[in-house]
This record gives C-alpha cells, structure tokens and sequence, in this order.
C-alpha cells in the first residue's frame, strides 16, 4: 500500500474553470464525419442525415468546443466546395481520401447546435491565404448585405453563424502538411491574416499555430519566431501533444501528465517573454488544441506506408485506436494537468470526438459505444465548476525513464460554493495508495460520489470496450471513502493503477 497527502485551501485559486478546457475535435478525416457523426441511411439517422446514437453520446460526453475541419486536411481544403447546393468531389491528398463535401459549414453548424458545443473553426494556410480566410470569415459572421454574406444567406442561413474563435492554420512546423513553412514564412503569413480577419470582424479570436510536438526539432524557436510576428495580433498560440505506451515502460506513460506540465511551462515562459520584449500588455492563453493518447508509432511505422500507396476511399478506418485501461488512466491524469495549468491554458481539444482516436466508437449500420476514455473525460468536464483550487501533494514516488522521479498521485481540485471535487489518479500499477485528504482550507460537509475507473475484475489493464463487448470497463462506485466528522479531512483509498472522482458537498461558510 503506497501513500500520499493532499492539501487544499480555498484561499490559493489557480484560476476559474473554463468550460473550454473540454474541447473536442472533428476532422474530415476517416470515419470522423461519414459512418461517425453523420450516416444518413443509418437506423437512428435524424432528418439531417446525422446519427441520433453518436449524437446522444456527444451530448454525454458534454464536450464545450469543437474544432473543425482539420487538422491535416484543412491545408489542402476549400470551404467554398463545402456550401451552397453544389459540392465537388475532391481528393484530400493530407490522408489519400476522397472528400465528398456532403458535410459542410452549414450541416455542420446545424448539428453543433443540436450537440450543444460551440465551433472553432481553422482555415486553410497551407495552399491558401489571406483572400480565403477573411471570405470565409466574411460568409460565416458578416450579418448580410455583401455577396459573401448574402450567399450564405441564400445557401438557407438568414443569422451569421457568429463563429468566434478561430485557428490560422495547423501544424505549419510538420513537413508532413500540405504547404509547410519554416516558423518564419508561417509567423508573416500569420501575421497578415490576423490582421484582415481582425478588420473584418473585430469579436473574433484567433489562434495562432505553436508547435506540432515537443520533440520537433524547432520546438521553442518556431514558438518564438511565430509570436515575435504575431504576439499583439492573436490571443492563442496552439499546443498540441499525443502519448504512447511504449513498450516495457508504463511507468512512463503513465507519468505522461509530467511532460505536458512541462511542455505548458515551456511555451508559457515563451509568451512571458516575446511579450515582455514587445512591452505588449496583452494575455497569450495556450490552445491545448489537439491532445490525446495516440499509438502513433504504430500508425507512421505499420499503418501510414500502406494506406497512402492504397486505393482512395470516402471512409477509411483510420487510426481507430482502441483505448484500454491504462489509456483512460492516462487521459484522467491529462485532464487533471489542463486543470492544474488552467491559469495558461485558455482552451483544449480532446483529438479526436468520434472513431478516429475518440472516446466515442461507431460501425457503419451498427452500435455506437464508450470507449475507455470517454469516462475520465464525461465525468470532468461535468463535474469541474467554480475555480480550480491549488492542491499540495506530498506522496511516494517511483522513477520512471523520461521524467525522472514522479509522484504515484495526481490529483487537481475544483470548487464551487456547493462542491468540493477531487480528481485523482493512482500511478501504480501493483498497489493501491491510500489518500489524506487535508480539506482544512475548504471543509466539507458530506461526500456527494466517489467513482473510479481501473482494471475490472481479473486485473487486465489492457481490457477495452469493443463492438462485442461494449460495457466491460466503466467507472464503479468507490467505497472506501471517509469524512472526518468534522469534515476537515478525508480518507481515499485509491486502486492500483485508476483514475477517480471524488464530489464533496461543501460546508457552508459560517
Ligand atoms: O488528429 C490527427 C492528426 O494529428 C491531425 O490531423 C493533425 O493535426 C495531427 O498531426
């Protein structure tokens, strides 16, 4: 049995909660849009074409944003082949497919207000530039009365769609996209368009693209270059990260909440600075735009070589990784690290929604489920409310091949005047870890629920949830908490190798 503590106050707030944390990503990519969101044909199919099944999952999963249309498609795609009654077939050379364009803006827009999520849409800088952008932007938010605008209009959508964040581009570093650009050619180009889409509409965000990964060989410099461009135009810088168990070292995946805490410092001492040189007084948020768990290693070295010397189709399966335990554990412990850094990080995307590295699985004509990490996932973006308060750990460690020495818990804490919750993962894979709970600083009342996700009976950390067996791992009631009587500590004890939620009814102030 391994041990740790944790000490909350509510006078040391790291940041409110932003609903933007619990973003969420569709790429006309794969099975994402046609056989995922949207199969007309399909026994649930709504009047739009749209699955009612995906659908009442999305609304569960109750993500707050999503982006959209890519990704590494977007580079090569043109919005206006995706309104209006005429909608070319085309090849999307970023994942050798063919793009139908059946699904564009306005469905899209459609069905993003039945999920109940706002859109943060990217444009293209890959082929493209300023004069699409702003058209596009010009079409989506101007009320009416240029032909832009009164195209829309005409297309079936008399109010602008009133879109507000916005991302210039993606992944610019990676010379796997269409139109790379060194951080220099990128930042200008950037630059420019922020600076015409700002005129065209004042109220919008935009995001500006950061680095593909840490390990990119211009991690920092293009981060640097980009904003030195930049800084006093946008109001983001993007950040995208996937992990991987690699084999013979979970200790380190599992510690993978440690490198994203890292890489969120990284950047923001960058901003800290490109900002402070320009003497601006403006605030960078960090855009966590794509995150994940993503067996990518298995995709560029296995998967990747075939699929672009195959046939071209309209719905491939594309990294459809399937999520075990240890996945979810991680994607827990993720989210706990978004919440930690919350006083940086503006917004963040969980890449993908549905089929393509998703927490939501769908077949063609058939179910759709939960995989593995669609709890972690549900659970805390409906649970974290009112601020995310700071939370001291002191706990056994073990050590681990990338990161050095880890704590075994990690934990972040969300309150509201009601509600005291707890986020927490047990990084041990053999021994369950029992938690001091220091609740001094914010005391309790009565423990509200207490769920963890871990291994099911039998211990297989690599158990899924698939077509067959759509049900075998989800949460479970935890039992083994307790609350002081004069709720100013707790007790948790927490399985071997599992991510949980603890909610606590808050004492009323005296
Ligand atoms: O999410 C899958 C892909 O990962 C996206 O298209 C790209 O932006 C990233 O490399």
């Amino acid at each position: 049995m391994f041990h740790a503590r944790l000490s909350i106050t509510r006078d040391d707030i790291v940041a409110p909660v932003s609903p933007r944390l619990f973003g969420s990503f569709v790429e006309h990519m794969g099975r994402s849009v046609y056989t995922g969101i949207y199969e007309p044909g399909h026994p649930t199919a709504t009047a739009d074409g749209f699955r009612q099944d995906v659908l009442d999952l999305v609304r569960e999963l109750n993500p707050s944003l999503i982006r959209y249309p890519g990704g590494n498609f977007v580079s090569g795609f043109r919005w206006e082949d995706s309104v209006g009654p005429d909608r070319p077939t085309r090849l999307d050379v970023a994942w050798h497919s063919v793009e139908t364009n059946e699904v564009g803006l306005h469905e899209f827009a459609d069905w993003a207000e039945s999920a109940g999520v706002e859109i943060m849409q990217a444009v293209n800088l890959g082929t493209r530039g300023i004069a699409e952008a702003a058209a596009l932007l010009e079409y989506s938010n101007h009320p009416a009365g240029t032909a832009l605008s009164d195209q829309r209009q005409a297309n079936g959508r008399t109010e602008p769609f009133g879109i507000r964040v916005w991302c210039l581009g993606n992944e610019m570093d990676g010379p796997w996209q269409i139109g790379h650009k060194t951080a220099e050619e990128y930042g200008r180009l950037a630059a420019e368009t922020a600076r015409v889409m700002k005129w065209v509409d004042p109220t919008i965000e935009l995001v500006v693209a950061g680095s593909s990964n840490a390990e990119m060989p211009t991690f920092g410099s293009w981060e640097r270059t980009v904003l030195e461009h930049t800084a006093e135009l946008v109001d983001h810088i993007s950040l995208h990260a996937y992990y991987e168990e690699k084999p013979g070292d979970l200790g380190s995946f599992l510690a993978s909440g440690v490198g994203l805490d890292r890489f969120i410092g990284d950047v923001a001492q960058i901003i800290d600075e490109v900002t402070v040189e320009q003497g601006l007084d403006t605030s960078i948020g960090i855009s966590v735009d794509e995150w994940n768990v993503w067996y990518q290693t298995r995709f560029n070295e296995v998967d990747k070589e075939p699929l672009f010397a195959g046939d071209w189709n309209t719905q491939p399966r594309l990294i459809e990784d399937e999520y075990n335990v240890s996945d979810a554990v991680v994607v827990g412990s993720l989210l706990i690290s978004l919440l930690r850094n919350s006083d940086r990080v503006s917004m963040a995307n969980l890449a993908q929604l549905v089929n393509v590295i998703a927490p939501i699985r769908s077949e063609p004509n058939g179910p759709a489920w939960r995989q593995t990490t669609f709890f972690p996932f549900a659970l805390t973006a409906t649970a974290a409310h009112g601020d995310v308060l700071a939370a001291t750990i002191h706990s056994d460690t073990y050590d681990t091949r990338e990161h050095g020495t880890v704590d075994l818990l990690d934990a972040a804490v969300t309150a509201t005047d009601e509600e005291i919750v707890l986020f927490l993962v047990n990084r041990s894979s053999s021994d369950p870890l029992t938690l001091e709970v220091d609740l001094a600083g914010a005391p309790a009342d009565s423990v509200l629920s207490a769920q963890s996700l871990f291994a099911p009976e039998g211990g297989d950390r690599f158990a899924a949830n698939t077509v067959d067996h759509q049900n075998t791992v989800h949460p479970v009631d935890l039992t083994d908490v307790t609350l002081a009587d004069d709720g100013t500590a707790a007790t948790v004890v927490l399985p071997a190798l599992s991510w949980s939620i603890v909610r606590l009814a808050a004492k009323a102030a005296a």
